[in-house]
């Protein structure tokens, strides 16, 4: 079964084609980041007019670079949301229109669950049942996975997602949008002298909560001369602290749960530091660490098509409605 995933949940415009048995046949991701980075952050009106502009060229291009036609098409899955209303009806409405003319099943699918499937695209996937940490621009989630739709979240941030503090940071280091990368490598040139806090790493809980240390962070800045090497100080200590915090509640739902795998996905997975301190966590704890590769922890049309096509396989049906949910809990996601 050929499955073509859309995403246009955001920034970036994402086409991908999954066979159920062969994986992945081809992809193509266009990025606007450049376009919103004048602004200092994503234009919800530019992203939609961008994706209509992109989706249908890239659409034709993952078709021709699979050599494949329209016809062997089996199916289609886009992201009905969470997400920008505009940016996400520009991949629903293309998503089941092209679906209807094509006389094909159209899926909606919930970008997260994207997310936190896209480690099941590489060639050693986790098994069922794992915990999921997704670390994106807008969600820091910890989940108990099960299953396909089988998600129990156990902890989620109280404010600011990981990459909003990475975000906010970059932005008062002077990095641009989107920052999380641009941290990431300042950071390389810092030293370990500022101390900051692990936040709600004192009490019980898996909650989150990233506001606290990003006005830390500002504090900390402001009491500096603010030189390249006082920038690159505060990234060091801004990633080591967010790197810490995710260790410390991966370990606590691992314990908790008395599970022994462990995936993160979304954005923020791609960051270094972050994978290779829950690598020896995980290695401390008999536990197995799962990632998807860096092209996939960012949005990307590859975990859209291949979550719509794990729900389509397992016989879940739409109708013809074209409907988005810019705001849509995971946890509210049923098996099929
Ligand atoms: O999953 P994603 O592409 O989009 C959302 O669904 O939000 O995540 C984007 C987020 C941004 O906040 C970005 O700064 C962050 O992921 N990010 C990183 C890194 N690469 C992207 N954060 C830290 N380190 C990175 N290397
Ligand atoms: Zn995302």
């Amino acid at each position: 079964m050929y499955i073509l995933g859309i995403e246009t949940s955001c920034d970036e415009t994402g086409v991908a084609i999954y066979h159920s048995t062969q994986g992945l046949i081809s992809h193509h991701l266009y990025s606007q980041v450049s376009m919103h980075n004048d602004y200092g952050g994503v234009v919800p009106e530019l992203a939609s007019r961008d994706h209509i502009r992109k989706l249908i060229p890239l659409i034709k291009q993952t078709l021709s670079d699979s050599r494949l036609i329209k016809s062997d098409i089996n199916g289609i899955a886009y992201t009905a949301g969470p997400g920008l209303m505009g940016a996400l009806l520009v991949g629903a409405t293309t998503a089941r229109s092209l679906a209807w003319t094509w006389q094909i099943p159209a899926i909606a699918v919930h970008h997260m669950e994207g997310h936190l499937l896209a480690p099941m695209l590489e060639e050693n996937p986790p098994r069922f049942p794992f915990v999921a940490l997704l670390v994106s621009g807008g969600h820091t989630l910890l989940i108990q996975v099960d299953g396909i739709g089988q998600y129990t979240q156990l902890g989620e941030s109280l404010d600011d997602a990981a990459g909003e503090a990475f975000d906010k940071t970059a932005k008062m280091l002077g990095l641009g949008y989107p920052g999380g990368a641009k941290v990431a490598k300042l950071a390389e040139q810092g030293n370990d002298r500022f101390k900051f806090p692990r936040p709600m790493t004192d009490r019980p809980g898996l909650d989150f909560s990233f506001s606290g240390l990003k006005t830390f962070t500002m504090n900390t800045l402001n009491k500096t001369e603010k030189t390249a090497q006082d920038k690159a100080d505060i990234a060091f200590a801004f990633q080591k602290a967010t790197a810490e915090t995710l260790v410390i509640k991966c370990r606590r739902a691992l314990r908790q749960t008395h599970l022994k795998t462990l995936v993160i996905a979304g954005g923020v997975s791609a960051n270094t530091q972050i994978r290779n301190d829950l690598l020896i966590m995980t290695k401390k704890e008999n536990a197995q660490l799962f990632f998807p590769r860096l092209e996939f922890c960012t949005d990307n049309g590859a975990m859209i098509a291949f979550a719509g096509c794990q729900r389509l396989l397992a016989g879940q049906q739409e109708n013809l409605e074209i409907y988005v949910k810019p705001r849509w809990s995971i946890a509210t996601l049923r098996g099929c």
